[in-house]
């Protein structure tokens, strides 16, 4: 609310502009583009150049061509003797620009043109007849005196009662240098609420806040900013509301909002920021209200608004957030942090309206909180409502589409003003209002769930207005004649017939708000619902579950997919609701006793097999384990099992993968000494064959050697026995 008054505040403001810009005329503000040549001399007195002033009442000839007065004055006086109110007009002013309307008259609306200098700018585009008479360069509040033509300048028009500086047409990209805005005075650029149309600046110039420095409000929405000069804001000691909004800023300079400390309000929706620069709020501690939903950010780090004491309204939705820490933000009242990756939800201690729908959320947590009003959490992973008894003074909240299975007053008992409650699409099988129902409800929502007995909420149902109860399996319902039912849907249920009739006996029709229109075998329209004719409606709808689970149950065993935990589940509902009916007599029907206690001792016997199969399981674990250990392999805690083993598994294959190399490379040396023994043996073999052949040789030489002798004896011999060789030889 404290977001709302300040807007409202501004618009007074505006009106008062408006009032003055009246006052002088529907006055212009002109854009130019190229400067035009300077047609009259300047004249330099104390550093300024005075131009004739123009009658302070802007009273000048309609069509009156260019009306400046030649003689120049004198000593930093003022031109014209402190000007009034609407600014003192300028050469030009009077001159049918644009249909009519005054140049650049009606100047500041505040007045207060800078009369203790006397001065008074020239600015007039030629296209309309008129000269330039340009003041010194006056740019960054220095003086110098040699002017020289500004390449790129760009002047405002005073636009509506919105803005009293409005750029048309102004094109900057990343190449473009020395843009120059307003006056070269700076002085003379003294409007407060300043915007741009028909623009597009891909790179915001450090230029635009030197040469305006007393903008309170900056819009430059849309302008397809990608980049932000560092120094974009330096001068910016003003501003007070920022909207930077619809451009591709894909990051914020770490000290661009180092000099604003009056900012209030800063809108950076739909860019590409994906990251805030450490310590980026930290000197801005009047910021109340910032907006940064549509961008890619990823976290928000918890010492970002450590600084941002006033911090009211903060928009972050649709970015990519896993984490951002609200309870650290306690002065929060308006929060927006819907479709974001949140897993949990920290509420501040004052925040009076959050909507974080569209997350993953499954734990909310903070201090107690009782001014949050508004809840919105449609669209997450909750599957509990404890929390909420921290929250006392709700009045609307939405928990449609999360993992709800039950509804129980207990976490309701806290509520003192709590008119909705949304609780479609959830996994509802039990809804406990009766024992204390919600005095202020109004609407309750329970459409789209798994609700099957709800009769006994009644003393709930028969106070609220909206009753919301499609889609579910009900069977029977009763409201007392004092009801206050507005509007109540019923269709999609599991009605028994008798129980639509006495039920509409109390409702009147148009309190119904929608129909059933083709029913199943078996059912049959009533009052515009399906419903089925039975004595024992629950009984019925029991013996139908279980003959509907059996088959199920029997098709699934037949396929092997019958597994434990199903049934136990399915048996589980069936007990509850069971229990929950109370009085249905099983006892009556002995076929239907039978097969529950069939179906509970192969529940039974499915259970020990389940625990034999998780016993093994747990062996396998541990044998697991002790390779771990065996093995001296780490093991991770936090894996599964499987991982684990595989782990072991690896090692083993590494190993024996190893231990094959080593063996191999024994196996070819072993082969290579068993060649070597094989070669040698065959050495030796063939010299044992030459040993053989020499010794051989050896016999029959010494044969030959004796017999040569045998033959030299008898030589001998008959030599001796002939006289006359003795006598011969003597
Ligand atoms: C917008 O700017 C473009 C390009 O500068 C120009 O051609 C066009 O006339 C402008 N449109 C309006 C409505 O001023
Ligand atoms: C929060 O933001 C989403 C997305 O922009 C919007 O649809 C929703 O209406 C906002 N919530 C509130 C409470 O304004
Ligand atoms: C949240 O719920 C959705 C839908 O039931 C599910 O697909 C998703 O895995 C859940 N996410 C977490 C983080 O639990
Ligand atoms: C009643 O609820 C239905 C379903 O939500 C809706 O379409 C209808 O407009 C509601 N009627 C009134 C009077 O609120």
């Amino acid at each position: 609310m404290c977001w709302l008054h300040a807007v409202s505040l501004i618009s007074v403001i505006f009106f008062t502009c408006g009032s003055v810009a009246a006052v002088g005329g529907n006055n212009y503000w002109y854009t130019e583009e190229q400067p035009v040549a300077t047609t009259k001399p300047s004249f330099h007195v104390n550093g300024y150049n005075i131009y004739g002033s123009q009658p302070a009442n802007g009273g000048l000839p309609a069509n009156g061509g260019p009306t400046y007065r030649s003689e120049t004055n004198f000593g930093g006086q003022p031109a014209n003797g402190g000007l009034p109110a609407n600014g003192g007009l300028p050469a030009n002013g009077g001159l049918p620009a644009n249909g009519g309307l005054l140049a650049n008259g009606g100047l500041p609306a505040n007045g207060g043109l800078p009369a203790k200098r006397g001065q008074l700018p020239y600015g007039t585009p030629t296209h309309i007849g008129q000269t330039i008479y340009r003041s010194q360069p006056n740019y960054g509040g220095q003086q110098r005196y040699n002017a020289r033509p500004r390449q790129l300048e760009y002047k405002c028009i005073e636009g509506n009662l919105q803005y009293d500086c409005v750029f048309y047409d102004v094109h900057i990209d990343m190449q473009t240098q020395d843009v120059y805005f307003g006056f070269e005075d700076i002085t003379l650029n003294n409007q407060k609420i300043v915007t741009f149309k028909n623009s597009t600046m891909r790179k915001l110039p450090a230029a635009l806040l030197a040469s305006f420095r007393q903008v309170e409000v900056l819009n430059l929405n849309g302008l397809q900013i990608e980049q932000i000069d560092t120094n974009a804001f330096a001068y910016a000691h003003t501003i007070q509301k920022l909207y930077m909004g619809f451009n591709a800023i894909r990051y914020l300079p770490p000290y661009v909002f180092q000099n604003v400390p009056l900012l209030t309000v800063l809108v950076l929706e739909r860019n590409d920021l994906t990251s805030l620069p450490r310590g980026i709020f930290h000197n801005t501690p009047k910021l109340s209200m910032l907006s940064m939903s549509n961008n890619n950010l990823e976290r928000i780090e918890d010492d970002t608004f450590q600084a941002t004491t006033a911090l009211q309204n903060l928009q972050l939705s649709s970015n990519r957030l896993t984490h951002v820490d609200l309870s650290l933000i306690p002065s929060l009242f308006h929060v927006n942090v819907s479709y974001n990756l949140l897993s949990t939800l920290a509420i501040p201690i004052a925040v009076e309206e959050l909507d974080a729908s569209h997350n993953s959320i499954n734990a909310v947590r903070g201090p107690v909180n009782v001014e949050l009003t508004i809840l919105k959490l449609q669209h997450n992973n909750l599957t509990d409502t404890a929390w909420l008894l921290n929250y006392p003074g709700l009045v609307d909240v939405d928990l449609s589409y999360n993992q709800l299975e039950k509804i129980t007053y207990q976490h309701f008992v806290k509520m003192q003003r709590l008119e909705r409650l949304y609780v479609s699409n959830n996994h509802l099988v039990a809804l406990n209002l009766y024992s204390q129902p919600i005095p202020t409800l109004k609407v309750l929502d329970l459409s789209h769930n798994h609700l099957l007995h709800v009769e006994r909420n009644q003393p709930q149902f028969d106070r609220v207005e909206y009753l919301y109860l499609d889609h579910n399996s009900i069977v029977t319902l009763k409201l007392s004649t004092s009801h206050t039912l507005k509007n109540l849907t019923l269709s999609h249920n599991d009605w028994d017939c008798n129980s639509l009739r006495a039920l509409f006996r109390n409702v009147a029709h148009p309190a119904v708000h929608d129909a059933d229109q083709h029913c199943k075998i078996d059912y049959q329209l009533e009052q515009g619902l399906c419903c089925k004719e039975s004595d024992k409606p629950y009984l019925d709808r029991l013996l139908q579950y279980i003959a509907l689970t059996s088959v199920v149950e029997k098709l699934q065993r037949a396929q092997g997919r019958c597994s434990a935990t199903d049934t136990i589940n399915s048996v589980q509902s069936l007990s509850h609701y069971i229990t929950q009916q109370g009085d249905v007599p099983l006892q009556g029907n002995e076929q239907l006793e039978a097969e529950v206690n069939e179906l509970r001792a192969e529940v039974q016997q499915l259970t020990n097999e389940q625990i034999q199969q998780e016993q093994l399981l747990q062996g396998l674990h541990a044998e697991i384990d002790t390779n771990l250990r065996r093995y001296r392999l780490p093991k991770d805690g936090l894996a599964r099992s499987s991982d684990n083993l595989n782990k072991v598994f690896t090692h083993l294959k590494e190993r024996h993968a190893f231990k094959l190399r080593e063996t191999q490379a024994r196996r070819t040396e072993a082969n290579a000494k068993q060649k070597e023994t094989e070669d040698l043996e065959q050495e030796n073999i063939a010299l044992e064959k030459q040993l053989d052949n020499k010794k051989a040789k050896q016999a029959e030489l010494r044969q030959e050697t004796s017999q040569k002798r045998q033959k030299v004896k008898q030589l001998e011999a008959k030599k001796n026995r002939n006289p006359d060789t003795r006598r011969v030889t003597k």
